[in-house]
């Protein structure tokens, strides 16, 4: 049985339940946050919390938690659900407002919700058991706020779908001048000749917390040449390598896009070796 967090109880995830006057319901007008845990603890912690905080801020959503509460929750919660290898899902919403009014009410009280779900061990760089992606290509037709991680996903939604049903399992979205902006649920990496690049951040793309810990890494720990640029599709279809990442993927390698083998169409080295650099690394701190 899964324990839930709602509005300041644990409660079994079954019996959590809000009024569908929470503007979340109604507007999807609310930040969320998904925080990989192994073992008890959690991953790249200050940077999701500062993501969260931002993302409120953005839009203008004031709440009375302070990164130590949540950090309290997260703990709580995690130890209440068996301290295995689990996803915490973090959600707040402008609360609930008897009248339905685009317009923000005068003093909301925000809604928080957070309950864990299980995510399967990483890969640590070994290409025989990492997942390989087979992914569709498209338009990136979201809104322009695509830097804030609100729940109102529906153009993240039907992308998916769009990958899903051409059997697909992801798509990778290009904007209108053809360069890549990310994944339907994932930033976007390429290798080619050995240097690993990544579209620079803008409000197109979402600042990925894994992203940025890749970056990092990288940059710290091996010799590898990392940028953060625009990358056409030309770039993307020739290229040597292509990953995926997210807190719940880490780094894993796309073989196919629209059919098309990506490079040799296997797991490439430089994604074996910083995958393997990310698995060492996982636990640093990044704040
Ligand atoms: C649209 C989008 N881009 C990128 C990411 C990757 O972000 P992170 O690495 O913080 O999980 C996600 C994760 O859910 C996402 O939904």
């Amino acid at each position: 049985m899964t324990i839930a967090y709602l509005n300041g109880e644990y409660i079994p995830l079954e019996e959590a339940k809000i009024s569908p006057m929470d503007r979340g319901f109604l507007f999807g007008d609310g930040i969320y946050e998904v925080i990989p845990s192994y073992g008890g603890k959690t991953i790249g912690t200050a940077l999701h919390l500062i993501r969260f905080e931002k993302g409120l801020c953005e839009i203008g959503i004031d709440t009375p938690w302070s990164r130590t509460d949540l950090k309290a929750i997260f703990d709580e919660l995690l130890a209440r659900n068996g301290n295995g290898n689990l996803g915490i899902y973090l959600q707040v919403t402008r609360g609930v407002t008897m009248k339905r009014n685009h317009a923000f009410p005068k003093s909301p009280t925000p809604t928080i919700f957070a309950y864990t779900f299980d995510i399967p061990e990483p890969d640590n760089g070994n290409s025989e058991t990492v997942t390989q992606w087979q992914v569709s290509s498209g338009r990136d037709l979201r809104w322009q706020r695509c830097h804030i991680k609100s729940t109102s996903l529906l153009g993240n939604v039907l992308h998916m779908m769009e990958g899903v049903e051409s059997g697909a399992g992801e798509i990778l979205l290009f904007d209108a001048e053809d360069n890549l902006t990310e994944a339907a649920a994932c930033n976007v990496f390429v290798v080619t000749k050995g240097v690993v690049r990544t579209p620079a951040l803008d409000n197109h793309k979402l600042a990925g917390v894994t992203r940025d810990m890749a970056l990092a890494i990288l940059r710290r720990h091996s010799s590898i040449e990392v940028r953060e640029e625009t990358i056409s599709r030309r770039d993307v279809m020739s290229a040597d390598e292509v990953w995926l990442s997210s807190s719940t993927k880490e780094l894993e390698p796309v073989v196919l896009i629209d059919g098309q083998s990506v490079g040799t169409g296997k797991p490439g080295p430089v994604w074996s070796a910083a995958q393997a650099l990310f698995a060492q690394h996982r636990f640093d701190d990044f704040a």
